[in-house]
């Protein structure tokens, strides 16, 4: 939409909260409450938002960076106040549409409504409201026996039978430009709070004979406040509720949606099964026809397609091709990549380790700084020794190699393509191609001697 702009309030630290972090930086399934917000803008308006900034201004402008602009409010002396910070970017523009940037859940189809409802109906302001059981905390929307909307009580300041409203202020409103820069400068902060007050311009506008509209969220959610860890967490479960949502409609099975975390920044594909208590973070991808089993920890992970990850798999900046299969109970730490039809099994760990094609590690091993050639083979509790206990060194073991039970591997080494590690070695110098290198003790047996042991007792 042309001809509006919008302000997002974020500057209050959010006393509420007991953090020293600011509100908006908080996260919700993955990301700052201030994402959400500024997508929201977004959506409804090109203009970039006006972010009015406050508490740890740096960092939310570092975050949020060229998707909108800044505003500074030093002192968080209240919303109008804040808005007063922000009304130069915007003067100009026909409509105003003010968000919060603690609000995280409006559907851009509310906010569309919201404006369309402004235009229509010539409105000096339009804000969004919702009936609540436990009015709580919120403003309280004031309207006149005829059902216009006379004006909004804080509830600090509201009386016993303000208190009683259900119908309160969500914290969104579209202005009327003008309206609102000459209106802005007349607030005062004669109140409870001692704060400008931004919900104050819907009593003056009212007094001065402008319109005023009101539209009712069709869902109290969607206009729901972060000001406290529990209403932090109800965001999250909501935000969590609609990413399995659209994720099922785009093709995934899970088996027990409500027990899975999955951030709104992770893909999944068609096919996909996820069983209960998976947790998916950050930058995680996941192929076609996966199946990813009970207790799964993906964070930043590229997973191909026809992947198993079996139950308790432990992922952290890693790649897995398609057809892997890998767990249960398996680490794999940053710079772990697994080619196609690569199988790492239980008790395995791995880092910055690259997997051939067609690799295998299947039991109780450490792979660690080290290259694994195609269809080679590592058998239980093998060891790479990378670290000296002072510089990490690298472990090739090249194509098609096998490495017998309980190796040690000690970098830097090389294992040549082909070649064989007897069972319990130690191996210090490389091993040329398709050789045989052991390393162990010879074995020595003294026939009789269990028997002989026994009979002196
Ligand atoms: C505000 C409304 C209340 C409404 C509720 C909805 C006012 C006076 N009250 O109350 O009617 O029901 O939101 O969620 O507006 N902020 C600044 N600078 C300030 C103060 C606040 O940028 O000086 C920002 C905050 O960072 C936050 C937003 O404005 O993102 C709302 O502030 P908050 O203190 O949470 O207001 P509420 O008490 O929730
Ligand atoms: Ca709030």
């Amino acid at each position: 939409m042309s001809d509006l702009q919008t302000i997002i309030m974020a500057a209050g630290l959010g006393t509420r909260m007991k953090s020293r972090t600011a509100k908006v930086l908080h996260r919700a399934a993955g990301r700052p409450l201030i994402d959400y917000v500024v997508d929201l803008a977004s959506e409804i308006s090109d203009a970039p938002p006006v972010i009015v900034v406050g508490h740890q201004r740096e960092v939310v402008q570092q975050h949020v960076g060229d998707r909108a602009r800044y505003a500074v409010q030093e002192k968080q002396l209240g919303t109008g106040h804040a808005v007063q910070q922000a009304i130069d970017y915007v003067k100009d523009a026909k409509d105003v549409l003010i968000l919060s940037g603690d609000v995280p859940l409006t559907r851009p189809e509310t906010l569309q409504r919201l404006v369309e409802e402004h235009r229509r109906s010539g409105n000096a302001l339009t804000l969004l409201t919702m009936s609540l059981d436990d009015p709580a905390l919120y403003g309280r929307i004031v309207r006149d026996p005829t059902g216009a909307v006379v004006k909004i009580v804080e509830a600090k300041d509201a009386d016993e039978q303000q208190r009683k409203i259900r119908e309160v202020n969500a914290g969104i409103y579209v202005f009327d430009g003008k309206h609102l820069a000459s209106n802005l400068k007349r607030l005062s902060k004669n109140n409870a709070q001692g704060e400008y007050y931004l919900t104050d311009l819907i009593g003056m506008l009212r007094e001065s004979g402008k319109r005023i509209g009101a539209v009712i969220a069709p869902d109290p959610i969607e206009a729901l406040g972060v000001n406290s860890r529990a209403e932090l967490a109800t965001v999250e479960s909501e935000i969590q509720r609609r990413v399995v949502e659209r994720l099922m409609n785009e093709g995934v099975t899970f088996r027990n949606p409500a027990t899975v975390v999955i951030d709104s920044t992770v893909s999944i594909g068609q096919d996909t099964v996820i069983y209960p208590f998976v947790t998916l973070e950050g930058n995680t991808r996941i192929g076609n026809a996966c199946v990813i089993e009970p207790g799964v920890h993906l964070q930043n992970v590229t997973v191909g397609n026809d992947v198993h990850l079996k139950s308790g798999t432990v992922a952290e900046d890693a790649v897995i091709e398609d057809e892997a299969t890998v767990g249960p109970y398996a680490h794999l730490r940053p710079g772990t990549q697994l080619g196609k039809h690569v199988k790492v099994g239980n008790f395995v760990e791995t880092k910055k380790a690259i997997f051939g094609e067609g690799a295998k590690a299947s039991h109780l091993s450490y792979i660690g700084d080290a290259e694994v050639g195609a269809d080679a083979n590592i058998g239980a509790g093998t060891i790479t020794c990378n670290y000296d206990g002072v510089n990490k060194h690298k472990t090739v073991i090249e194509d098609g190699a096998f490495i017998g039970s309980d190796t040690q591997l000690v970098a830097p080494v090389r294992v040549g393509r082909g070649a064989y590690v007897g069972a319990g070695s130690t191996i210090t110098k490389d091993v040329p191609p398709d050789s045989l290198a052991l390393s162990r003790i010879p074995q020595k047996v003294i026939e009789g001697w269990a028997k002989r042991r026994k009979k002196k007792k």
